[in-house]
């Protein structure tokens, strides 16, 4: 490398605040390392692809998209199995960050807890009994009426990651006035989603994901696929999370299209990140 690339290079990462060999030696080592817990297969529920793989992909995107730091105060709602706690062991500072995790489903926190909390005890992980036509049928909160166990503005970092592929638009907006009231000021949102945009209904193209044939659901803005039952994938119209994030009174930072509609991208959903400004009221 030349003293001016690197001096560049060393100049974009003070205002990133990561360094990006060591992000991708971390993604490396999180990817190979055989000590790192990991479910028996049959017991992971929180969908396809190499659980160490995705959740090592995911720590460089949260790290390089939405600038998480060692010293994170990290909540993950639906947190699953742990996909995302286990390569954030490797990263989250054991004195000055610390990670919470809630899920519907008690079998992902029950191994979670068994697993990854003895050995980083500033990971917690709770079972939180909300409602889910598939993953939890007969939970009892509503989670229209959900408010979450933490105090406001004590987090620094959430992550929805695959959560609202799952939810019905009105508890996306019941989550993100939570995920607003619990940010400290500066703190950021890294959620996935499926926007269906015009690109994404375009089925000519041949390239999307065939298994995601979205189908507008009544007058929108909800996409379900008609083959599976509704909540197994919900895409969104272009512009509803947008509206919806602004309107929680969040600012958008970065909205990032995915591959999963054929074009190219280095993740396969739609990823967006969103802040809490004091003054973004
Ligand atoms: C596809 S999985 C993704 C899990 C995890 N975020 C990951 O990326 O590995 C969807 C998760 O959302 C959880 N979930 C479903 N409904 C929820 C709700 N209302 N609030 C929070 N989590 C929910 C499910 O239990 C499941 O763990």
């Amino acid at each position: 490398m030349t003293e001016v690339i690197a001096l560049k290079q060393a100049r974009a990462e003070r205002q990133l605040s990561y360094n990006e060999d060591h992000v991708r030696w971390l993604m490396d080592a999180v990817l190979h390392n055989q000590f790192l817990p990991r479910p028996d297969p049959d017991s992971i529920f929180v969908g396809d692809g190499d659980f160490q793989a995705v959740g090592s992909e995911f720590l460089g995107h949260f790290i390089r998209m939405g600038g998480l730091r060692p010293d994170s105060r990290v909540l993950d709602i639906g947190c699953g199995i742990g996909r995302m706690a286990v390569p954030l062991t490797q990263y989250i500072d054991g004195k000055t960050g610390s990670y919470c995790g809630i899920d519907p489903v008690a079998g992902g926190i029950n191994w979670c807890q068994r697993m990854v909390s003895p050995a980083y005890p500033n990971f917690e992980f709770r079972q939180i009994d909300i409602a889910h036509s598939l993953y939890n049928p007969k939970g009892e909160i509503n989670g229209l009426e959900l408010e979450l166990p933490y105090d406001s503005r004590q987090f620094d970092f959430i992550i929805m990651t695959s959560v609202v592929t799952h939810l019905p638009d009105e508890e996306v907006t019941a989550y993100l006035r939570e995920v607003e009231r619990l940010l400290a000021p500066g703190g950021r949102l890294f959620m996935t989603a499926f926007v269906v945009d015009k690109s994404a209904q375009d089925n000519a193209s041949n390239k999307r994901d065939a298994r995601l044939g979205f189908q507008r659901y009544d007058e929108g803005p909800c996409w379900f696929v008609p083959e599976m039952p509704p909540l197994a994938a919900v895409g969104f119209d272009d512009g509803f999370l947008d509206n919806a994030l602004t309107r929680a009174g969040l600012s958008i930072v970065t909205k990032s299209l995915g591959h999963w509609r054929g074009l190219p991208a280095d993740h396969y959903q739609d990823a967006f990140v969103a802040e809490y400004r004091e003054d973004s009221r």
